[in-house]
């Protein structure tokens, strides 16, 4: 996230941490260059859009903490680390709720031209109520609602993406003096519920043309959308259980779709603390722990599941209600726990319920769990939670990359082409035919 601080608060006090230079662009070329050292699909880049004031009803432990705040535009690092690499992917958070289909079409069809076809779209549409207060709304959407316009905006970028320019309307003839054939580009005509376009892609097609497609629905209402429209899936859980079950479901969701289920991929979020011994990652553990800060961690929870932490008690167990951020985040700590929690161990730096693997170890140990995590829940990869940067980036890519491509469970080279053919071995630049958004392709 382009903030000092992402899913843990408080690192950015640790001595050798370097999040507070996230404003500057050496601060994302040295990250993006390491990953791609790493052979990482991508950088991810989180985006939450308004500010976290649950906790109390205010601001004020979020501001001080550094909790997601300040908070600064994700993509426009994005072009900096591409100049910077050849291979990595960028997974960019775009929250739809406050676009609007025509200009976003455009901006992404631009990023993807930039980075000659290694954009992706982390598809968000928002949980905080202070995102639509910000932007003139009385109120966010409700839960399901933001997926029902989400659909509707998701067929509108579709259209502007796949159905407006068709191959070869870039004609670029300098003899004749013709740039662009104006036979093969078409204007969209789009009427749906929540937005209505009518004109073409102001941009013209990029490498993907769509960007590969990135979501996080973990609700019954999310995982339906994921399965339909999603590329790859991030997902959270404490528990291999927990996690294999909604694998299954979101497999399950693409196959009733009419796509296949090894059409999405899906990535685990895991926070993980590797050196060279196991004593020494225990040791930096305790380290780390240390600058976890509490007060700024219950503000980022209190804003994830809507419950506002500081009218409970410290250890009064989180009890289900029907929440109007993250469903899916409420019900893993409720429901799904098997154990109750409290705001206290939401608090602790391993054991923040409902997220998913913590490991520390050597690299030995670490590839050992992360492979046992893959191979009992389904998982295709992970997605590493940031901690002190760019340190635990590095130790990763230092220590536990070449133990998994000495197990023969991790690339040893990128493949060539676009992200989505990274991603994909064998497809090609586009959205696959079984895709709903291929539907809207013209010749
Ligand atoms: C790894 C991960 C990263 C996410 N990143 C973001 C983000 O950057 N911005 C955002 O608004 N929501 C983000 N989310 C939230 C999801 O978009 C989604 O709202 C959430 O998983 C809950 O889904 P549900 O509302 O269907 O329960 C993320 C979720 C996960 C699991």
């Amino acid at each position: 996230m382009n903030a000092p601080a992402h899913s843990w608060a408080g690192f950015w006090r640790h001595p050798r941490d370097r999040s507070t230079e996230h404003n500057t662009l050496a601060y994302w070329v040295d990250l993006a260059r390491t990953a791609e050292r790493g052979l990482f699909d991508g950088v991810f880049l989180a985006d939450v859009f308004g500010i976290y004031d649950v906790y109390g009803g205010n601001s004020d432990a979020t501001l001080h903490a550094a909790a997601q705040s300040p908070s600064h535009d994700p993509m426009l690092t994005v072009p900096a680390m591409a100049y910077a690499t050849q291979h990595l992917g960028f997974g960019v958070t775009a929250n739809l709720t406050y676009e609007h289909p025509y200009q976003f079409a455009r901006r992404f069809s631009t990023l993807d031209h930039l980075t000659g076809g290694r954009a992706g779209w982390n598809v968000v549409t928002g949980y905080l109520e202070s995102a639509a207060r910000g932007m003139g709304f009385d109120h966010a959407r409700e839960h399901d609602e933001r997926y029902e316009a989400g659909e509707d905006f998701l067929e509108a970028v579709y259209k502007l993406w796949e159905g407006s320019w068709a191959d070869g309307a870039l004609v670029r003839d300098k003899r004749a003096g013709r740039y662009t054939d104006p036979s093969r580009v078409r204007r969209v005509r789009h009427e749906g519920p929540y937005y209505r376009v009518d004109g073409f892609n102001l941009a013209d097609p990029s490498p993907q043309r769509t960007p590969v497609l990135y979501q996080a629905g973990a609700s019954g209402r999310g995982k339906a959308f994921a399965g339909k429209h999603a590329e790859c899936v991030f997902l959270e859980g404490q528990t291999p259980a927990i996690v294999a079950q909604a694998a299954r479901d979101i497999r399950r969701h693409a196959v009733d779709a009419g796509r296949a289920a090894d059409d999405i991929l899906l990535y685990l979020g895991a926070t993980v603390i590797v050196t060279r011994t196991a004593n020494e990652a225990r040791e930096l553990h305790a380290e780390y722990a240390e600058y976890v800060d509490t007060l700024g961690q219950l503000t980022l929870v209190s804003g994830w599941t809507g419950i506002d932490f500081a009218a409970l008690d410290i250890d009064e167990p989180i009890r289900y209600v029907k929440s109007n951020a993250l469903q899916s985040t409420v019900e893993n700590l409720t429901k799904r726990a098997g154990r109750p929690i409290t705001p206290r161990d939401m608090a602790r730096f391993d054991q923040i319920g409902g997220r998913g693997p913590f490991i520390v170890g050597d690299a030995h140990e670490v590839a050992d769990q992360l492979i046992a995590w893959a191979d009992e829940t389904g998982v295709d990869g992970f997605n590493l939670r940031r901690l002190v940067m760019p340190e635990s980036l590095q130790s990763f890519v230092d220590l536990v990359v070449p133990e998994l491509q000495s197990r023969g469970r991790y690339r040893t080279a990128y493949a060539q082409g676009t992200l989505r053919e990274k991603l994909f071995d064998g497809r090609g630049p586009h959205l696959n035919a079984t895709h709903p958004g291929a539907r809207h392709r013209i010749s």
